[in-house]
């Protein structure tokens, strides 16, 4: 038997995201949208791909949750992207109000899901979606921390001209201009970075990471990221369906870990069949705990403002 995957939102993230998932053949997928008919042609031009890919995997398009019923793993990308001009934190109202029914439908028809959310502002969003869901905190986890740590690695192989395989690096904290890239903790080939590259330079690149979002957005001017938010997000799916026990940066809740309660903030954990197996503490400067105690309230901000605007 097969794993089932719903991705709730079936855009560019969402769609791509679904394929990145069917490809893979050990899991039937669900793409879920408001949009009449567009999520039921987007499946079934992918599973008219399935012959041709050599795969047996089921995937199809609906506009209501019957067809999800008791998923595995719910991906939600639903909700508004960027656009030029335009912030993570400018898409928070109107993300949380879609989120707030995804989530309420999404709970009804697959009460035992993980659900692994990737609609922005991430934090905020996904901090939503553990709340409404009242699922325990293990089985609400937000992607972010694969999407920057991966901008990062590319940006040091760019630099270094090396595979993009021997560049280890963590970048934390929320997904936003806030996250934090642990300088300390990346290294090339096992040799720490601060030896590899000037501070400066190396400025420049952690710059350009807080930046990556911003740059792609300037780039499509109609949409904002999905190749790379997709690939990130079926890792994590990847992670949670084989039990992978992968550490990986996450969005996930802190209850005291890093010195933060009770928000998602985006850290190490180790992702298997359970969702969030364990959070990972790794050793932070103190430059590095205090930048991530600052993105957390850049979390806790939005946190506010979602609450203020509910009463
Ligand atoms: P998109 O605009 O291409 O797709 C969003 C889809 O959501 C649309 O098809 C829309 O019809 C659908 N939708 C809206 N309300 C819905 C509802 N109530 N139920 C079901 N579907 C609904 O946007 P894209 O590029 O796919 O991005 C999706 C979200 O993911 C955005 O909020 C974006 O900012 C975020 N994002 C987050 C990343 C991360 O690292 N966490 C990376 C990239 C994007
Ligand atoms: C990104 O980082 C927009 O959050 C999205 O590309």
């Amino acid at each position: 038997m097969r794993f089932k995957v719903t991705v709730v939102g079936a855009g560019n993230v969402g769609a791509t995201t679904a394929q990145r998932i069917y490809e893979r053949g050990y899991a039937d997928v669900v793409l879920v949208d408001v949009v009449e008919d567009m999520p039921q042609g987007k499946a079934l031009d992918l599973l008219e791909s399935g012959p041709v890919l050599g795969t047996d995997a089921q995937i199809i398009g609906a506009n209501d949750y019957e067809p999800t019923t008791d998923s595995d793993v719910v991906v939600i990308t639903a909700g508004i992207a960027r656009r030029p001009g335009m912030s993570r934190d400018d898409l928070l109202l109107t993300n949380m109000r879609i989120m707030q029914s995804v989530t309420e439908q999404v709970v009804d028809y697959s009460p035992n899901c993980i659900i692994v959310v990737v609609s922005n502002p991430l934090d905020a969003m996904v901090q939503l979606a553990q709340q409404v869901s009242d699922f325990p905190k293990e089985r609400v986890v937000g992607m972010a921390g694969i999407l920057d740590t991966a901008r990062f690695r590319t940006f040091l192989a760019q630099e270094l001209n090396v595979s993009v395989t021997n560049v280890q690096a963590y970048v934390l904290g929320g997904h936003g201009d806030t996250m934090v890239p642990l300088i300390n903790a990346t290294t090339v080939g096992g040799v720490p970075v601060s030896e590899l590259i000037e501070a400066e330079r190396l400025e420049e690149i952690v710059q350009r990471t807080r930046d990556g979002g911003a740059e792609i957005v300037a780039l499509l001017k109609t949409g904002s990221a999905y190749y790379a938010p997709s690939a990130a997000t079926a890792q994590m799916v990847e992670a949670i369906l084989l039990d992978r026990k992968e550490i990986l940066p996450c969005a996930a809740m802190l209850e005291g870990e890093y010195g933060i309660s009770g928000l998602y903030v985006g850290v190490p954990v180790k992702l298997g069949a359970s969702g969030v197996e364990e959070i990972i503490e790794v050793e932070l400067t103190e430059a590095e705990g205090a930048a991530l105690r600052a993105s957390a309230d850049a979390v806790q901000e939005l946190v506010d403002v979602m609450a203020e605007s509910g009463k």
